[in-house]
């Protein structure tokens, strides 16, 4: 059996606001194993990037951890001082391809530049000319030419500039990298481009990754694993396959209703009515009820739990 690269458990982790308490990301459990991929989707809103920044040990303020535990390598890294999160165990073991981040990249410094910064930071004794091989090695690695860190960002294309964030993430040789909506911004042929990057930087690093995208149909192409999250819950969770052929969610279902597949029927595209709910004010038992053309009375009233419904598959509903 393949060890757990992560686990999590139990996790809460609620942003404090004048409005009042957003519970972005309440109580959410999984594991990933070494050189697997867990795929996280949901609608805009629900929680994925606030539970990709509680993973890495720093949620955005006012987000506080106020519960469960998180283990990176079998270390708990909840409650450890900023510090050691930061020398320890941030990009070196657990490292995240924020959402947005190749626009975020510094225009006025070159790119070797932005590379080297974060290996001199964690590698002491290592001289400037042993960081630039580095960065060099890397960005060889996601498909680009070593001579790029001689330029600046706006030199470069969307694809290109998406990569070198992906080699930013891998330089410390993190077990586990976040990747929040990496495709996100791009053009189809470039997206699927990224997506094989992807794929075969888990075949030649046995990375394992958390895929965080609210396009399901890439999910698919890339996941060992589908974790849906609906107002801050993980409500399915399993084998890729069985999330995509059999999916037991009423959530799920919409969801993959919602998807337009090649050779069908554009005109019977599904959405799913109404609109995800304030994370301060959540309705009372299933999140999802008043969404759901299934719901019943307990659904209204009771919380469903994640329940193993058939091997390796989890889901939280009242009608299974
Ligand atoms: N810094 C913050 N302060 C307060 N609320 C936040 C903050 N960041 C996100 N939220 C809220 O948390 C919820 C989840 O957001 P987010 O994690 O960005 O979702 P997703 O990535 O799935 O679109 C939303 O209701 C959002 O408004
Ligand atoms: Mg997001």
């Amino acid at each position: 059996m393949a060890t757990n690269v992560l686990e999590v458990r139990n996790l809460k982790m609620y942003y404090f606001t004048n409005r009042g308490v957003v519970k972005a990301v309440d109580n959410v459990s999984f594991d990933i194993k070494k050189g697997e991929v867990l795929g996280l989707a949901g609608e805009s809103g629900c929680g994925k990037s606030s539970l990709g920044f509680t993973l890495m040990g720093m949620p955005t303020p006012p987000g506080k951890i106020v519960d469960g535990s998180i283990k990176v390598d079998g270390r708990e890294i909840v409650g450890l001082p900023d510090d050691v999160l930061r020398k320890e165990v941030r990009w070196e073991k657990i490292a995240m391809i924020f959402q947005g981040a190749m626009n975020a990249l510094n225009p006025v410094y070159t790119i070797g530049y932005q590379m080297i910064e974060p290996i001199l930071y964690h590698r002491e004794g290592v001289s400037k000319e042993e960081a630039l091989d580095r960065a060099q090695k890397y960005l060889e690695l996601v498909g680009l030419d070593p001579e790029i860190v001689y330029r600046y960002p706006h030199e470069l294309s969307g694809g290109m500039k998406q990569r070198v964030v992906i080699a930013m993430a891998l330089l410390m040789e993190p077990s586990v990298v976040i990747a929040d909506e990496p495709t996100t911004a791009l053009d189809v042929i470039v997206q699927a481009q990224i997506i094989n990057l992807m794929k075969k930087l888990k075949k030649e690093l046995g990375l394992s990754m958390i895929f965080i995208t609210h396009d399901l149909s890439i999910l698919s192409e890339i996941s060992d694993k589908i974790a849906i999250m609906y107002a801050g819950k993980i409500v399915e969770y399993g084998d890729s396959e069985k999330i995509y052929y059999e999916p037991a969610h009423p959530y799920t279902q919409k969801l993959l209703a919602a998807i337009p597949r090649l050779h069908e029927d554009v005109e019977k595209l599904e959405f799913i009515p109404g609109q995800p709910p304030n994370l301060i004010n959540p309705p009372k038992g299933c999140r999802f009820h008043p969404r759901c053309s299934y719901a019943m009375d307990i659904c209204r009233e009771q919380e469903p739990e994640l329940k193993e419904i058939d091997k390796d598959h989890y889901a939280a509903c009242w009608l299974l």
